[in-house]
């Protein structure tokens, strides 16, 4: 049992993930490391003082019982990174290689979607912070892989419809949408960048707009990182308003109860 505050960060073993531990630590977060890589993620607890786990996110079962182990560990989740994510491997106009296809839309959209489903029952208790880290290539896609566009564009889309519905639990959720970052990740594209000079965000530079966005306690927001550029808040231009037949603004739409929040039950 802890009385600091515990922070999850799922693909906390590669080089976005360390840096958000470290920033979770620097602002008195025990920094809870989960990784398919074991080891990284025993190497990143290790310098932050935080705890290590092997995790695929993918596996639906094995995020609720990691839950489980840090409540009955540290008896508390007040925030959680939901960062692990993974390329497609494949170019736009390939034939559909569905083994990778499943295995992009497995990490990068079932394992937000089972992170959140897993930790919302402890992060109710007090409330606290989702991060998901999404990309910039869902606010201009116009030179970017369409299939990781995709994944990480429905993980906004959940973000974003999420929202409201956790606000009377006082969880603040939002999406990190970072330009190129300067990490294992850029593999293939990296010498083309350099070589045109083209400056890359750094790890610290995500963990820093991480920390600015919990400070706002903004939620539902889209948060545009680019290089030399403090985290901007995406705006999206409003719609415009739906019209009756007859040309007259069409009244106020009133949601029914089952979409309203519903109380807390479970496994805390
Ligand atoms: N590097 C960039 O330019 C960039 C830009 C925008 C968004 N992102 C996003 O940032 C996140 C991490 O990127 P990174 O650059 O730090 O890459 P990285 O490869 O250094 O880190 C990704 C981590 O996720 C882990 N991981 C992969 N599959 C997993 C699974 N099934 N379960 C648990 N962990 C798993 C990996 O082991 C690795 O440690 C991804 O979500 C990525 O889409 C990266």
């Amino acid at each position: 049992m802890t009385d600091r505050p515990v922070a999850l960060i799922t693909g906390g073993g590669g080089a976005i993930g360390a840096a958000f531990a470290r920033q979770l630590a620097a602002r008195g977060y025990h920094p809870v490391i989960a990784d398919l890589d074991a080891e990284a993620a025993a190497t990143v607890a290790a310098e932050v003082g935080g705890t290590a786990h092997g995790l695929d996110v993918s596996d639906h079962q094995a995020n609720r019982d990691l839950v489980d182990t840090i409540l009955s560990r540290h008896g508390r989740l007040d925030t959680v990174c939901l960062h692990a994510g993974v390329p497609t491997g494949q170019r736009a106009t390939e034939p559909l290689d569905l083994i990778r296809y499943r295995r992009a839309t497995a990490v990068n959209i079932d394992g937000v979607v089972f992170g959140i489903d897993a930790a919302l029952p402890a992060l109710s208790v007090r409330g606290g912070h989702i991060i998901v880290t999404s990309t910039l290539a869902v606010l201009d896609p116009s030179r970017a892989n369409p299939l990781y566009t995709l994944t990480k564009s429905a993980v906004l889309g959940f973000v974003r419809a999420l929202a409201n519905p956790l606000k009377p639990r006082n969880i603040t959720i939002n999406a990190l949408c970072p330009g190129f970052v300067d990490t294992p990740m850029l593999v293939a594209l990296r010498p083309l960048l350099t070589e045109q000079g083209y400056p890359l965000l750094t790890p610290d530079d995500v963990a820093a707009a991480m920390g600015h966005v919990i400070d706002t306690a903004s939620t539902g927001d889209a948060w545009a990182l680019v290089p030399g550029q403090p985290p901007t808040r995406y705006e999206y231009l409003p719609i415009p308003p739906s019209l009756m037949p007859d040309g007259t603004p069409a009244p106020e739409l009133q949601l029914p109860a089952p979409l309203a929040p519903t109380p807390t039950t479970g496994r805390v």
